[in-house]
């Protein structure tokens, strides 16, 4: 068949990278989804089972940081479109191991560039190098100041902005200097299912059904900005297709919340649906060390993304808790075999035996 793109997802066995390519395996059937994923710890191929059997999808266990694999992949399969979401995700990891920061957040989306770029030879037209990264690159807000808007100077502290930050002027490098067609998103925190439980929200929720301690970095006085991943996808689709070639945009919810105001609302939407008495599980919060480093506050204003393409949030947040919740609630199965590890033996032994 001949598809009308083909498209690489990169990191699309991870949290949002299964949302985008469930989005777009669903609402481009004229596309070939190409979805390349090393399958780190943080990447799981159960969370995309539901779309793993149509004609238009493609898996491929690779890693980004090899050219010549990268080089092969563009060839074989004529990529004329990349959405890089494949990274290492985690502040806490960064902090304990920023090499491999390093060398999956910078020198892995160097080496989709360049494969980008001596691939396309020269022959941009209809080409486009999507690069997704976060809010975190923009530094940390005090509580009074106005929120980060696309002007705002990059000033990443942890070992993971800082190689979001270094991966993002590789891309404007990439466009300033060899002419690739490159566009840019920061968003701010995603919550939703298929979110690894080292995260907040899927990590809290785990622990309270299991009756484990919630522990609340510092004074649980930090802020975060909160959007549902389905409506990251969503805003993804619509700067990849719609978006100006060389521009950075803001993705955002417009939704800010206390650490400790969110895990309170989390306590009772859990408390709640397990049928426990209101409240019970607040004894679980356990105040500890703070993090390193730990950025006082993010909040994005999105507000040339709603301008200039149209695109707002359509979830409530009391709507997406509560989906969210209900989600890990009935998904055990999976919060169990991602906190045991048995998915990451499945798919070694998978890969070996080929
Ligand atoms: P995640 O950790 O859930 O998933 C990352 C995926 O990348 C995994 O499937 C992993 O196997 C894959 N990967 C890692 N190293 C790889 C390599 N060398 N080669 C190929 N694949 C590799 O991350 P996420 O939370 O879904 O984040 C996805 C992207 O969005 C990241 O670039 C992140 O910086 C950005 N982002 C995340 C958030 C958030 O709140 N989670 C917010 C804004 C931006
Ligand atoms: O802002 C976008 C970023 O959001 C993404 O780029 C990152 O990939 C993503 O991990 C997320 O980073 P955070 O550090 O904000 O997310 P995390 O879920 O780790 O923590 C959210 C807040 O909760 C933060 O202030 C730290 C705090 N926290 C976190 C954990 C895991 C705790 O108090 N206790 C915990 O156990």
């Amino acid at each position: 068949m001949n598809y009308r793109r083909n498209l690489l997802i990169t990191g699309g066995a991870g949290f949002i990278g299964s949302h985008v390519v469930r989005l777009f395996v669903n609402k481009y059937p004229e596309y070939r989804i190409i979805n390349l994923d090393k399958l780190t710890y943080a990447g799981n191929l159960e969370n995309l089972r539901d779309v793993e059997s149509k004609p238009n999808y493609i898996f491929l266990k690779e890693d980004i940081c090899d050219l010549v694999r990268m080089l092969d992949v563009f060839t074989k399969y004529k990529v004329d479109g990349v959405i890089h979401l494949a990274a290492e995700s985690h502040v806490d990891r960064s902090i304990t191991d920023p090499f491999t920061f390093a060398k999956t957040n910078v020198m892995g989306t160097l080496s989709l560039l360049q494969a980008s770029k001596e691939s396309w030879a020269n022959d941009f037209d209809g080409k486009l190098f999507y690069h997704v990264s976060t809010d975190e690159v923009y530094g940390t807000l005090e509580f009074d100041d106005s929120l980060f808007t696309e002007e705002k100077k990059y000033d990443p502290h942890s070992p993971y902005s800082a190689s979001k930050a270094a991966s993002d002027h590789f891309v404007r490098a990439y466009h300033d200097t060899y002419g690739l067609p490159t566009v840019i998103s920061n968003c701010s925190n995603n919550y939703g299912p298929y979110q690894f439980p080292e995260k907040l929200i899927p990590l809290f929720i785990n622990n309270i059904c299991n009756n484990k301690p919630l522990p609340v970095y510092g004074k649980g006085e930090n802020i975060r900005d909160w959007l549902y991943v389905e409506d990251h996808a969503r805003a993804i689709d619509l700067i990849f297709h719609k978006g100006q070639t060389g521009d950075t945009y803001n993705i955002g919810g417009f939704n800010e919340w206390k650490n400790i105001d969110l895990i309170k609302v989390i306590i009772r939407t859990v408390d709640r649906l397990l049928g426990r008495e209101t409240g019970t599980s607040e004894k679980l919060i356990t105040y500890v060390t703070d993090r390193a480093g730990h950025d006082l506050r993010y909040a994005i204003d999105a507000t040339k993304l709603k301008n200039e393409l149209g695109w707002e949030p359509t979830l409530q947040f009391e709507e997406g808790i509560e989906n969210t919740v209900s989600w890990y609630l009935n998904n055990q199965e999976w919060l169990d075999s991602v906190t045991n590890g048995v998915y990451q033996k499945y798919y070694e032994e998978m890969y070996e035996t080929r």
